[in-house]
């Protein structure tokens, strides 16, 4: 099976070691991703972007990175010298998650901001989460997507790791609401993390929900709806972290064998998911790149540097090619 230019819609690298570790496992499947800016200090200026733009081309070959930057106060001059160089820019409210600790503390000081963005077409990536209980944070933050489409009518805004079901209703609702989906939430429950002996590893944010929100998001990938793409949200974190409670699955090296099982036959569909939508949606005009998977067994690694990948070790159906 070939695939067409796929694309990781949300991805995190990190930096330095762990970013050398773990970019084969994305370029060797993914023809381009978008790059999220979470890094300490984050990326919100012209020179950090850049400077990792270059350490991530360094790393990397046939492979195109999208820059995002991380939610700040910006002028409208600085969005302009920026637009050109970035996919979105990625709001996360204020502690919600890994490194967000500088995130948007009210949504109204971001809104001149958002005018902008909206004027110069520049996507916004948000991690949609209340404060509140962990399992409803989603759903509560559903009131914020759909103000923000309604304030916003001609920004493009995108609901990350879509994890409940609820928000996916919006999708026909509002215009200019997108979503991803990772494959975790696409393939797990919250059992998978805690239903037996406590998996941190499948520990992230937001949370993997229930049966019913997995069955209902299965279904909409499979519809093959326009405004659903793949973004593995992969996060790698080094087991020591892990074990201290650090959010994130790292899913990038098993991401095509297990899509390709779920998909199964249906390579019209895949193809839409991992690439078609998101190139469609936001004009993306990347440099083509096929990816062949071949029906024959592999088997996940078991670590990654001093990364523990989901599901290491289990056996697949299907094998990239060309395997790290
Ligand atoms: O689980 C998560 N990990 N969710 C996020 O939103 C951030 C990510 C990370 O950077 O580790
Ligand atoms: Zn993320």
């Amino acid at each position: 099976m070939i695939l067409n230019t796929p694309i990781d819609m949300h991805l995190h690298l990190r930096e330095g070691k762990i970013l050398k570790d773990v970019i084969p496992y994305t370029t060797n499947q993914f023809a381009a991703a978008v790059i999220m800016p979470n890094l300490i200090p984050p990326v919100d200026n012209r020179e950090k972007l850049e400077s990792y733009k270059a350490e991530i081309l360094e790393n990397s070959e046939n492979f195109t990175p999208l820059m995002n930057l991380f939610m700040r106060e910006y002028t409208e001059e600085e969005l302009l010298d920026l637009s050109e160089d970035i996919f979105a820019i990625k709001l996360y409210p204020a502690g919600i998650t890994t490194n967000s600790e500088n995130g948007v503390k009210s949504i109204e000081a971001i809104y001149p901001v958002l005018e902008i963005m909206q004027e110069l077409d520049i996507p916004l990536s948000v991690h949609g989460e209340t404060n509140g209980f962990v399992l409803d944070r989603e759903r509560e933050f559903g009131a914020v997507y759909k103000k923000l489409a309604i304030d916003f009518p001609k920004l493009k805004v995108i609901m990350e790791h879509v994890g409940t079901a609820d928000l996916l209703s919006l999708l026909d609702e509002y215009e200019n609401l997108y979503a991803t989906v990772t494959l975790h939430h696409l393939l797990l429950t919250l059992d998978d993390v805690a239903g037996g002996m406590l998996n941190p590893h499948y520990f992230c944010k937001p949370i993997i929900k229930t049966p019913k929100d997995k069955m209902e998001i299965q279904k909409f990938v499979k519809s093959g709806h326009k405004k659903i793409m793949f973004g593995s949200d992969s996060a790698p974190h080094p087991i020591k972290n892990k074990l201290k409670g650090a959010a994130g699955v790292f899913s990038a090296p098993v991401i095509l064998p297990a899509l390709a099982e779920f998909f199964e036959g249906d390579n019209e569909t895949f193809q839409k998911f991992i690439s078609d939508n998101a190139r469609e949606n936001f004009n993306l005009n990347l440099p083509e790149r096929q990816v062949e998977l071949i029906e024959e067994e592999w088997i996940a690694p078991y670590i990654v540097g001093d990364i523990k990948p989901m599901w290491a070790g289990k056996k697949f159906r299907y094998k990239v090619k060309n395997a790290v």
